[in-house]
């Protein structure tokens, strides 16, 4: 006997882009993300303006995922929503919109960690960009790197995460933002740094790398070291940046990626894991997907990195999540509140 088909619609509004997505089983249909153009002006996410733009974007967002997914509302298994962590103004137009779509077609909601979100985007059918068709093996250690969130997790089964280390300051991609923000360059910065970057001497500066216990990350001493510096050099030469912004961004990246790329090294030999991935926003960081590459190489690890588009925020990363919850009925009652900060 064959399990019917589920079908969920995955809502995401943890921060400044607008998504809807629907999965048929762990096959993801549709995928929407509004990005929200207004912040690139401010250098960061205004949240009130966050906030207003989604209350703009939602309705016509999840109307564009059913139809390209090619059903109709009543169809749905479940509706899935990212509960937290995020801003709170954005987290709301979401939940409420998940809350009363549920309601009104009287089927179960379902509440989404983002950062787990992030992790389980692994799950997707096809998502792998290495190998397509490869699922990742348990145990299996993912780096999860955003614009808020920098740790190393072991995930022992689907929706079984153990935190074993995390940024003491800044997330890696909050690093590149700022650095970016430091070079004059638009918001998000770590998209900019990466292709900047890519025509830079990795050597060219040299900046100092933390020493920390366990594995645990800190990127603010990085980002002082190269403020100072390049305050220093505008001293001596007024163009400094201009002259030399693709060897500070190499340079830069080549510092966060080092971190990055040592302690999950650390991490899988010290736990003896050969299967490790990459989720979040800076897993679409072509120099780290190259060092990652030649790490699993050289250790014969099983690499995952997800499609590029199930890297940074989206809602089909929240439909597979609620794909594996709604197998385990693990449903939510809708008094349930959007939450800024949320523990995985
Ligand atoms: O996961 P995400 O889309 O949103 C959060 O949950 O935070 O991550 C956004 C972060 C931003 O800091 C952005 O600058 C960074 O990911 N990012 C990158 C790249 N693409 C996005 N950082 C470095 N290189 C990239 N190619
Ligand atoms: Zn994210």
């Amino acid at each position: 006997m064959g399990m019917a088909p589920v079908y969920i619609l995955g809502i995401e509004s943890s921060c400044d882009d607008t998504s809807a997505a629907v999965i048929l089983n762990d096959q993801i249909l549709s995928n929407i993300v509004a990005n929200q153009e207004v912040h690139r002006q401010y250098g960061g996410v205004v949240p009130e303006l966050a906030s207003r733009s989604h209350q703009e974007h939602i309705v016509p967002v999840v109307e564009m995922a059913l139809s390209q997914a090619n059903i109709t509302k009543d169809q749905l298994s479940a509706i899935a929503f990212t509960r937290g962590p995020g801003l709170l103004g954005s987290l709301l137009v979401g939940t409420s919109f998940a809350k009363g779509l549920s309601l009104s077609l009287g089927i179960p909601l379902i509440d989404v960690h983002h950062m787990e979100a992030h992790i389980m985007a692994h799950f997707i059918k096809g998502s792998n960009s290495i190998t397509h068709n490869r699922e990742p093996q348990f145990p299996f250690l993912c780096l999860t790197v955003s614009g808020g969130h920098t740790q190393i997790v072991l995930v022992k089964e689907p929706l079984s995460f153990q935190v074993l280390g995390e940024t003491i300051d800044d997330a890696a991609g909050e690093a590149f933002d700022k650095l970016a923000k430091m070079l004059g360059l638009s918001y998000p910065g770590g998209p900019i740094v990466d292709q900047l970057a890519a025509q830079g001497n990795i050597h060219a500066f040299e900046f100092p790398k933390p020493h920390l216990p366990g594995y645990q990350f800190s990127f603010s001493g990085l980002k002082t070291s190269v403020l100072y510096f390049i305050q220093k050099k505008i001293k001596e030469d007024p163009d400094f940046i201009k002259n030399n912004i693709h060897d500070i961004c190499a340079s830069f990246q080549y510092s966060v990626v080092n971190i990055l790329v040592d302690t999950l090294d650390r991490a899988a030999k010290e736990n003896g894991i050969k299967c490790i991935g990459v989720a979040g926003g800076v897993s679409a960081n072509s120099y780290l997907r190259k060092r990652l590459e030649d790490l699993s190489v050289e250790n014969n690890y099983q690499l995952h990195i997800p499609k590029f588009e199930y890297c940074t925020d989206n809602a089909a990363m929240i439909a597979i999540t609620g794909y594996y919850k709604f197998l385990k009925q693990d449903f939510v009652h809708h008094d349930v509140s959007a939450m800024a900060k949320l523990k995985m």
